[in-house]
């Protein structure tokens, strides 16, 4: 079965544009349009991260401050029809836990949002940890007083398009162990698509697995810092 290959590595904050101008090309109604800024400072902190074939994006996915909250956002995950069904966006999930552990301490709050007609992401999100919040804070609703999808929010009754969730400590710490254990012994991680059996090869070029693995062990073992 041939086999097709892609790198996974954290995008640069002079990357913004590149990757602002692939989130309008994808249009996706799935992921809410962010402005560059925040692409930018979710690059500049480590915690944007990026899939290519050959130099091109092929999946994007970050994590946004949400000001003084101490909460960051994990979002704005697209993944190219093309490489879907592969697993990649597990593995984005689980890339940027790790990276917020490491760049943002072990105490960030970590939430995402989805819409609840978005099952694969739904699912995702779910089997990488995170748990329903129905009552999160009430300055994650701020952002809906201006949301294109307001209108179409309050017919259905919703305070927002879409459902939070929160990452327990003890998953965040299981997701991070689930990392460590996909590239125990190298970077190079292989999936089989469940429906064409296609093989893609996902190379992780990221120092949360060289340089940074050993502050990652300690906290998959229950280390606080
Ligand atoms: C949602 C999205 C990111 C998923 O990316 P992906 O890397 O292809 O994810 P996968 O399809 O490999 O996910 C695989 C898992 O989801 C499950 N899944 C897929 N479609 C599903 C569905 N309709 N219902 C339930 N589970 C579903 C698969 O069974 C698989 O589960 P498993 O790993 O436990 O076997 C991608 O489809 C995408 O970019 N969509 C458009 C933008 C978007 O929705 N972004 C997310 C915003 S929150």
């Amino acid at each position: 079965m041939p086999y097709r290959t892609c790198e996974i590595r954290a995008a640069k904050g002079s990357e913004a544009e590149k990757i602002h101008d692939y989130y309008q090309a994808k249009n996706d109604v799935n992921v809410l349009p962010r402005p560059l800024k925040d692409l930018r400072e979710s690059a500049e902190k480590g915690l944007f991260f990026v899939a290519e074939t050959n130099a091109a994006l092929i999946a994007v996915s970050g994590v946004f401050d949400l000001g003084p909250i101490p909460y960051v956002e994990l979002g704005g995950t697209f993944v190219d029809g093309i490489v879907r069904g592969f697993g990649i966006q597990e593995l984005l999930f689980r890339l940027r836990i790790a990276s917020v552990i490491l760049n943002e301490g072990p105490e960030m709050g970590i939430l995402t949002a989805v819409d609840p007609s978005n099952q694969a992401s739904t699912h995702n999100a779910v089997k990488c940890g995170f748990n329903e919040w129905p009552n999160p804070v009430s300055e994650l609703f701020e952002p809906c007083e201006s949301c294109p999808k307001r209108q179409e929010t309050q017919a259905k009754g919703r305070r927002c398009c879409c459902e939070f969730y929160i990452l327990p400590e003890a998953n965040a710490r299981r997701e991070v162990q689930n990392l460590l254990d996909a590239a125990a012994s190298s970077c190079t991680i292989r999936r089989t698509h469940k429906e064409t059996g296609e093989n893609l090869v996902i190379e992780i070029r990221s120092q949360l697995l060289t340089e940074n693995r050993a502050l990652l062990v300690a906290f998959a073992a229950g280390e606080k810092w």
